[in-house]
């Protein structure tokens, strides 16, 4: 029997004495791309920092199984090297820290965990530069540090990149796509869509069915009040854009 990959059961947490996902129940399976769309301050990205394992949130009750493992358990560097990813929705500047150092260490910190051997040098800052051109991020931004006095467009792909240099297998993506110009949308949509091989699955947080037109989601979740309201496939991403978050909940309580 396969085991899903990721499942939340009857999960209650928050932040700050705030109690803020209320008996939430999610399951993922291998390869599955799941969307996630709900009113702004409702606990989306609370979730995706508890899934992380982001300092400062507390879990009340429930559970979360990753690859069967107890993922409460799990500090946040173990959660990484057993493969999850979060492309933040406010990625953060980290001054002094070159992107491509910072990229090698994450690789091979993940390669030891599993007892692989370290990447060559050379050969991963070639690789790195083949991704980033890809995403738009020349030879020069890669030199750059970590977001430091990058567009908000340019953090996105960034984070993007990371992805697709990590190659994790399980994928958060809060709100990849806000900030994006046109073209880099697609861009970043190509990027998600050359990393689904059937294995990897990804919880696509999003307010607008525009990145889910390039990117389908098997699954589209609403999520309000703490907990999923309805479930459904892309067509729910539809509908909520014609009847906005209040018509909806209107219509679905
Ligand atoms: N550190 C914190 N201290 C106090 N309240 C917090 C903290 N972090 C989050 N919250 C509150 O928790 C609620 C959920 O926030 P969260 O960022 O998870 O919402 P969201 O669904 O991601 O919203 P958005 O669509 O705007 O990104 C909000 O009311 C927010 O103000
Ligand atoms: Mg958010």
């Amino acid at each position: 029997m396969t085991i899903p990959l990721l499942e939340i059961e009857d999960l209650s947490a928050g932040v700050d004495g705030k109690e803020i996902i209320k008996d939430f129940n999610l399951t993922i399976n291998s390869g599955e791309v799941h969307a996630l769309m709900g009113p702004n301050g409702a606990g989306k990205s609370t979730l995706s920092n508890i899934l992380c394992g982001k300092q400062g949130y507390h879990v009340t009750s429930g559970r979360i199984w990753f690859k069967g493992k107890d993922l409460l358990k799990l500090s946040p560097e173990e959660r990484a090297c057993e493969g999850i990813f979060l492309a933040m929705q406010s990625p953060v500047e980290i001054p002094g820290v070159p992107i491509t150092a910072f990229l090698k260490h994450s690789v091979n910190a993940i390669r030891k965990y599993r007892g692989e051997p370290e990447l060559d040098t050379m050969e991963f800052i070639k690789m790195v530069r083949e991704e980033g051109k890809k995403f738009n991020l020349d030879a020069e931004m890669i030199k750059r540090a970590v977001n430091v006095g990058f567009s908000g467009g340019e953090k996105k792909r960034l984070e993007a990149l990371q992805m697709a240099v990590l190659k994790p297998d399980f994928a958060i993506l809060d709100e990849a796509d806000s900030g994006l110009d046109i073209d880099a949308l697609k861009i970043v949509a190509d990027g998600v869509n050359a990393l689904r091989d059937g294995k990897r699955s990804m919880l696509i947080i999003t307010h607008f069915q525009r990145l889910l037109e390039h990117v389908v989601p098997d699954f589209v979740h609403i999520y309000a009040d703490g907990r999923i309201i309805k479930t459904g496939g892309r067509e729910l991403a539809a509908e909520l854009e014609q009847t906005g978050y209040a018509g909806f909940m209107k219509e679905n309580r």
